[in-house]
């Protein structure tokens, strides 16, 4: 770390100091710049953008040219905080391919990338750090994969996911990821990942047992009354906070006098 800036060691060396990681999105500079004020370490723009803010049933839409619109956005808060992104649906099939789409996203203002999967994506993981771009893993539920799968199910139940997650962590670990995102997985074996590999997990929505925890900022906030998620109970219900906000100066502007 130099002048407080937040590094990717910076976030992998937190487990080792027995430090938790508080980790949230933001898609915007306003929110970027709040949520470093607020003394976030980790910020991820991430493609739950789709959802929460283009207005997409899933991620499967977002495309390079809008991870690049959100990141530059977010990059222009200047954050303390490490600035991670999203690798979308699609733009790492190829290792050549991920690390392409790596490069435009760290030409964004990206100081890490993140992308779904494990062994099955282990050379696009590998090409990407050995191009010098800090990568963050995500094992559990993928969300790109929503529709092959046919929702969004919790991972590790059989024995057969709780082997091939901890194997996946491994190799995760091994290839050098900084951390890794542990999205719907039992908490039992979130536990036992985290207890195993020497890098912080960070869950959503599985379980008090990881080494820190993200969450999608407008769901934190209450901002998204249309979708309520069995992991995250809002802080603040600012959906209803804003509507009564213009609601009165709806009411003050209509009955103002000249
Ligand atoms: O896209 C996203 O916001 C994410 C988090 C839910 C981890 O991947």
């Amino acid at each position: 770390m130099t002048d407080g800036k937040i590094t990717a060691e910076s976030i992998r060396a937190m487990k080792a100091r027995g430090e938790k990681v508080a980790a949230l999105t933001a898609y915007d500079f306003p929110m970027a710049r709040l949520l470093d004020q607020a003394g976030i370490p980790l910020i991820l723009v991430g493609d739950s953008l789709g959802m929460v803010v283009l207005g997409y049933t899933d991620t499967t839409h977002v495309t390079m040219a809008d991870m690049e619109h959100h990141v530059r956005a977010a990059a222009r808060a200047k954050p303390q905080a490490l600035l991670a992104a999203d690798l979308p649906y699609q733009s790492y099939q190829t290792p050549a391919l991920a690390v392409a789409n790596a490069q435009r996203l760290v030409a964004a203002g990206a100081e890490a990338v993140k992308a779904e999967g494990g062994r099955e994506i282990l050379d696009q993981i590998r090409a990407i750090i050995a191009a010098g771009i800090p990568f963050l893993g995500h094992l559990g539920m993928l969300p790109q994969h929503v529709l092959e799968e046919g929702g969004y199910h919790i991972k590790g139940k059989t024995e057969s996911e709780h082997q091939a997650l901890l194997q996946d962590a491994m190799a995760l670990t091994e290839a050098g990821a900084f951390a890794i995102v542990l999205e719907l997985v039992t908490g039992p074996v979130a536990k036992e990942i985290s207890q195993k590999i020497s890098i912080p997990t960070i869950g959503i929505g599985s379980g008090q047992g990881c080494n820190g925890q993200i969450l999608v900022t407008p769901d934190l906030l209450g901002m998204l009354p249309w979708y309520s998620l069995k992991h995250v109970k809002p802080r603040l219900n600012a959906a209803d906070q804003m509507r009564t906000v213009v609601q009165e100066w709806k009411s003050g502007v209509e009955t103002s006098k000249a």
